[in-house]
């Protein structure tokens, strides 16, 4: 495919100090699917290159959705009446355990992808289940869709039904198994080392991941402080943890060296926020699953300003919608409510939101989430006169709208990594 053109447009995306950057009626000139930048002529040396006219269309770049479920897909809107850990024991291990079936893995899996590929995310770091051959069933549905991902086959050894759990030494040589093939088989969809959580993962288990990981240098995700009941929980086993986080920094597996994506963080301590920060972890944002699970709000602005990376995740189906955006205006909400019932913290703006569901998330992966000369070209053209107005709108007026309003712009083509997949 010839991913070098000039694509023309009004472009929104994020600067480093996340600044809303605006360039109308202008040129990104993408060489090899790479950015060189964006112009308000085309320069001479490019002058050769296709031009894609998108005059009058905004272009942003893709959303990274960097945690979700892709296993609770076929749930998501329903049994949001219960906290996470019931919510774990009575929906989502029943559920996972169907991808053991390849039949209905197959069904369940092309609906997610089709529906990922369709929406505004262009990246995401992904949960599967225990089971390998399915999960690399989902790698290669994603592949196909054009998506770059990490996906992770989940372990877990403890605390969980026995239909649904598996022994830590299967655990690790199976682990092994999916690395190897998912490297062998895909580009663009990677593996990612995934225990799920403290709770369901024994000493033993942690040890053989964290084995894996020095060996292939492969980055960890996984879930911290969500739950109130989940932190006292890890308390209780593994008393000698500093903080919940430490019991990952113990193995090895929290930054530092091996990058790491933990998701939620609602309840974090100031100890815990400190360690992160130093190990570089990032953190992944989900605020309708903290508020659908009445988990909490996380202190966002506070991540914000201490400088630890901090993306946005759906996670699927603690969540209820596959949509970044809804995902962003809920970030805001809640930002909000927090300042008003539990801190003086400033709430955060939906141009927070959007630099956190751009570059915040999209560093994880590399040069994602600008259009800045160098960045890969992920990007979204839009087609805001679906949503009409009688008003005269200025441009950042027009692009918060259509951030608040995502649902009702059509997305009129997409890129990731210089390849046009809509
Ligand atoms: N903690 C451990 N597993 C899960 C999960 O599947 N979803 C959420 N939201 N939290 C978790
Ligand atoms: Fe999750």
């Amino acid at each position: 495919m010839n991913n070098s053109f000039i694509i023309k447009g009004d472009f929104y995306f994020s600067s480093k100090e996340r600044k809303l950057l605006n360039y109308n009626n202008s040129y990104c000139v993408v060489e090899n699917g790479i950015s060189q930048g964006i112009f308000k002529e085309i320069p001479e040396k490019y002058m050769n290159l296709q031009v894609i006219d998108h005059s009058g269309n905004m272009i942003m770049p893709g959303l990274v959705d960097l945690h979700l479920h892709a296993s609770q897909y076929s749930f998501r809107g329903m049994g949001m009446d219960l906290e996470l850990l019931q919510w774990l024991n009575e929906y989502t291990f029943p559920e996972e355990h169907n991808y053991a079936d390849e039949e209905y893995a197959d069904r369940a899996y092309q609906i997610f992808t089709d529906d990922l590929k369709r929406s505004y995310s262009t990246r995401a770091v992904v949960f599967g289940t225990i089971h390998t051959d399915t999960t690399l069933m989902l790698m290669e549905k994603l592949e196909k869709a054009g998506l770059y991902s990490y996906v992770g086959k989940v372990n877990m050894d403890r605390n969980a039904p026995d239909y649904y759990i598996e022994e830590a030494k299967d655990s690790i040589t199976e682990t092994k198994r999916f690395i190897e093939e998912a490297l062998r088989r895909f580009k663009k969809t990677k593996p990612i080392i995934t225990p799920r959580f403290i709770p369901t993962c024994t000493d033993t288990l942690m040890k053989g991941l964290a084995e894996i990981q020095k060996e292939t240098q492969l980055p960890v995700q996984s879930h911290l402080s969500e739950n109130r009941s989940e932190i006292e929980w890890v308390k209780e086993l593994c008393p000698e943890a500093e903080f919940y986080g430490d019991a990952y920094d113990r193995f090895g597996l929290f930054g530092k060296g091996c990058k790491t994506i933990m998701a939620h963080c609602v309840s974090s301590t100031e100890m815990e926020l400190e360690r992160m920060r130093t190990n570089g972890v990032y953190v992944a944002h989900c605020p309708n699953s903290n508020m659908n699970l009445s988990s909490g709000i996380a202190p966002v602005r506070r991540l914000l300003d201490k400088g630890i990376h901090v993306g946005i995740g759906t996670d699927i189906a603690g969540g209820h919608t596959l949509s970044m955006l809804d995902e962003m205006v809920s970030a805001v909400q809640a930002s909000k409510m927090r300042w008003r019932y539990i801190d003086e913290e400033e709430p955060i703006t939906i141009i927070d939101a959007f630099y956190m569901a751009t570059r915040g998330g999209g560093s994880f992966f590399g040069n994602i989430g600008g259009f800045d000369g160098g960045y890969e070209f992920d990007a979204i053209v839009i087609d805001d006169s679906t949503a009409a107005t009688s008003k005269e709108l200025d441009s950042v007026s027009r692009f918060v709208r259509v951030l608040n309003l995502g649902g009702e712009c059509r997305i009129k083509e997409k890129y990731v990594g210089g390849d046009k997949i809509i």
